[in-house]
């Protein structure tokens, strides 16, 4: 008894010592001063509680305690004077009739968290087939944490990322209806060292996408499915896009996808780009539809664009797809569809091992405009459309043969077509074939 009661003491001792060491400003938007009341529109009194957490002088806390709330819109703007945490214990709920392209927004924040374990409730069942909607962004946010939040039901994309730097986003809930129409999970964009663990993603279109202008994303641990896969992409839709560098997806779990892992660039490009250093490693697949896809062909919602097909101006070089594993829902399991003005550079694929459990034939691959370098792949799986490259166990190509080196292209773009060696290699080839002939024949 008098144990005990010395243990409750020391513990009381100890957490008054931490709520003071750790001690932040906490702005309640239910408190009086906000006036916010479960069931009723919050909007105002969240704005007012952040306009004070963010002109605090020291860290503080928006708090939006456990309950049903209706958020007509917010925005949380930066900078502020010191590190604020957002913590969404509740359910927010956005209008069913919104008609402005973000519901709420982060932005100009430095050392910003959120978490709290609360939804997002975008109330939009079906998707949108309208404008740059994102119902979430983060906008010029900078050495933040974005962690247990669900986001549910947006109204065209979730969470919309850009101009971000050295942000972690972790243990998200991100759902949409399998048919929900462009409900994207994270779309990514003009941002460096973003970190995305630990998430699970359900939606009508990609888990995560990557557009022009990443540097040095990590996605690690996501599950992603239903949905259209993790892409990097679409590419190359607007003249001046950034490059996109150092991609790395890792741990990963897709099920029942439209895509596995995929980098897609638009036909007709206005200008040229490029997409390089980039790893897929440790991918489990069940039942994708398309496995590891490279599509520079890509063409959707714009007629315009998909009609006359000049091919895509993005240059794609340095891509690893390593160890990935697990069962591929059609007859395709590898399909690497490059571009016939800029062909794929240095492209790998390493311990590759797709099943097929359908009955429409056995699994195959095809590759366009690329030479992959090949290790740890059964047959059917390296580029099968294309005789003679490597693949399991077959001995080191000759060594005038790059398969890195660019190729001579002939036949109609995009369409099935073969390779010949460049020039230069011909070349040499009958020169060296010459020497020793020559020298044979000579006594
Ligand atoms: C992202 O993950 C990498 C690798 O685990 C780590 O080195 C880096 O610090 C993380 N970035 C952030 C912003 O935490
Ligand atoms: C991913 O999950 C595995 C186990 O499920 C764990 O060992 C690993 O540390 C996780 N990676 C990260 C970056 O948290
Ligand atoms: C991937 O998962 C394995 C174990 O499941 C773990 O050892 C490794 O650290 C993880 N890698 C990353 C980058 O999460």
């Amino acid at each position: 008894m008098g144990l005990k009661l010395v243990n409750i003491l020391a513990l009381l001792v100890l957490s008054s010592l931490a709520s003071t060491t750790t001690s932040q400003f906490v702005f309640d938007v239910t408190s009086s001063i906000y006036g916010g009341k479960p069931h009723s529109d919050i909007s105002e009194g969240l704005a007012s509680a952040w306009r004070d957490a963010c002109a605090s002088e020291s860290a503080s806390k928006v708090v939006v305690p456990s309950g049903t709330y209706k958020l007509k819109q917010a925005t949380f703007e930066g900078p502020c004077k010191a590190p604020v945490e957002v913590q969404i214990q509740g359910t927010l709920q956005a209008p069913k009739d919104r008609s402005s392209d973000t519901w709420v927004v982060f932005r100009s924040i430095d050392m910003l968290t959120v978490l709290g374990g609360g939804t997002f409730d975008g109330q939009g069942t079906h998707g949108s087939k309208d404008g740059d909607i994102k119902d979430i962004r983060f906008s010029s946010v900078t050495n933040s944490i974005i962690k247990d939040i669900t986001s549910l039901d947006s109204k065209k994309f979730h969470i919309g990322v850009s101009d971000c730097t050295n942000v972690v986003f972790h243990h998200l809930t991100i759902t949409s209806a399998a048919d929900s129409a462009n409900t994207d999970g994270i779309n990514i964009a003009s941002s460096t060292r973003i970190n995305v663990t630990h998430t699970n993603i359900a939606t009508g279109d990609d888990c995560i996408s990557v557009g022009e202008g990443t540097n040095q994303l990590l996605v690690t641990n996501v599950t992603c499915g239903p949905g259209h896969g993790l892409s990097i992409g679409s590419l190359g839709y607007y003249p001046d896009e950034k490059p996109v560098v150092g991609v790395t997806i890792m741990n990963c779990t897709l099920t029942g996808t439209t895509n596995g892992v995929r980098i897609k660039t638009w036909p007709n490009s206005p200008g040229q780009s490029t997409a390089s250093d980039i790893l897929f490693e440790d991918i489990v697949m069940v039942n994708v539809e398309n496995p590891i896809i490279i599509d520079q062909n890509y063409c959707s919602g714009d007629e315009d664009r998909c009609k006359h097909q000049t091919p895509s101006e993005v240059q794609i070089s340095n891509v690893k797809f390593k160890n990935i594993r697990g069962s591929s829902a059609t007859l395709v399991g590898v399909n690497l569809a490059c571009s016939s003005t800029v062909p794929c550079q240095d492209v790998e694929l390493d311990d590759i091992d797709l099943t097929y459990y359908g009955h429409e034939g056995s699994l195959t691959s095809q590759c366009f405009n690329v030479r992959a370098r090949i290790t740890r792949v059964a047959k059917t799986l390296a580029c099968a459309n294309l005789p003679g490259l490597p693949s399991d166990n077959s001995p080191p190509p000759p060594p005038l043969y790059d398969y890195n080196s660019p190729m001579i292209y002939s036949g109609a773009p995009d369409c099935n077509s073969y390779w010949w060696p460049r020039q230069s290699v011909m070349v040499h080839l009958l020169i060296s074939g010459l020497g020793l002939w020559l020298l044979k024949g000579s006594p």
